[in-house]
């Protein structure tokens, strides 16, 4: 597997920026000439585990293709190493968002999310599994790419400020359209005293996961996503549920707030208005029933054995409170 040579921290996971909020990923198409991005086309995820579906990409390759972005749905790892191999016959980039993965396992042999694109984006905001605040990291095996991200973080500059103080420029010139993504010192210090216990966080998280499968497995009108096996690789930034539809997810959702258990859902990517408004209407009734359906329940390293206590009970309780007729 390819060895990470360069790893960049800029201020923001960028690519978030090209449409992976939320369930589903994306192509990115590119025209001739034509610097930017134009998304055109979204690719359905799996219905039974919501990350990308490898063989809807391969039906929908076409010859203005230039990228696949792949998100790990909630840290479960999504099929990278066989989109790796897709974008090598085919001479595509692969971008691997992985601001939901870190410390996710993406093959057997322990490679972790976010080494097999040709880059990647993990996120450090306060929800994730390695947390401080703001501000995200893209790693890349490419030189190049390293050098354009470093670049791009800084407003394009030719040299920053600490190579100014340290000498090593004397002043600087501006390459290209840049941003200030830049991650300040005191969260770049937080971020890697943070590190050593990284690990031993997502161990917890995933005994959370492993708790709650245990709890809530045959709970009439509720089902798990992914598998037993796939806990183990995955690192649970979140831990989804899936419901009948999405009225009775909602009557789920609003019965645990009731009794003091937030809950979230992520809407499908490609129907956002910006999304919409740029690349028209695209139906992709996996993604759609996935975000329709599902609800994550409260997952951190932190939540004690009482606490677990209550979501399941909590999760026993709205389900009894649940129609009849809406229950699967
Ligand atoms: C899948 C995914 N991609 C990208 C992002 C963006 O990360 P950030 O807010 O750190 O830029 C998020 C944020 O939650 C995310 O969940």
């Amino acid at each position: 597997m390819r060895k990470l040579q360069k790893v960049a921290i800029v201020g923001a996971a960028v690519l978030g920026s090209i449409g992976s909020f939320g369930v589903g990923p994306a192509f990115a198409h590119g025209e001739p000439g034509h610097d930017g991005f134009d998304i055109t086309q979204g690719i359905e995820c799996r219905s039974h585990d919501m990350n990308i579906d490898v063989d809807d990409v391969v039906r929908r390759i076409t010859p203005k293709t230039k990228a696949i972005v792949a998100v790990h749905f909630c840290g479960y790892p999504a099929k990278v190493v066989e989109l790796r191999k897709i974008c090598d016959e085919r001479g595509l980039v692969l971008i691997e968002d992985a601001a939901q993965a870190v410390g996710a396992s993406v093959a057997a042999d322990g490679t972790r999310a976010g080494s097999v694109g040709d880059l990647a984006c993990f996120s450090l905001f306060s929800k994730n599994q390695l947390c401080v605040g703001e501000g995200g990291v893209v790693t890349t095996p490419s030189e190049e790419l390293a050098t354009k991200v470093r670049s791009l973080r800084s407003h394009a500059m030719t040299s920053v400020t600490w190579d100014r103080h340290r000498g090593y420029a004397e002043t600087y010139d501006i390459m290209d359209v840049g941003f200030n993504y830049r991650l300040d010192e005191p969260r770049a210090a937080l971020a890697l005293s943070r590190l050593p216990r990284l690990a031993a966080d997502i161990e917890s998280r995933r005994e959370l996961a492993r708790t709650y499968r245990r709890r809530l497995a045959g709970l009439d009108g509720l089902e798990l996503v992914w598998s037993d096996e796939d806990v183990e690789h995955a690192s649970h930034f979140a831990f989804p549920v899936v419901l009948a539809d999405e009225p009775t997810r909602d009557r789920f959702r609003e019965r645990l707030s009731d009794l003091g258990v937030q809950t979230t859902w992520y809407p499908a990517v490609h129907r956002f208005t910006d999304y919409v408004e740029n690349f028209g209407e695209l139906s992709l009734p996996n993604v759609e029933a996935a975000a329709q359906r599902h609800c994550a329940l409260p997952m951190s390293a932190h939540l004690s054995q009482e606490e677990i206590d209550i979501v399941v009970q909590s999760v026993e309780e709205a389900l009894s409170d649940l129609p009849d007729a809406a229950a699967a």
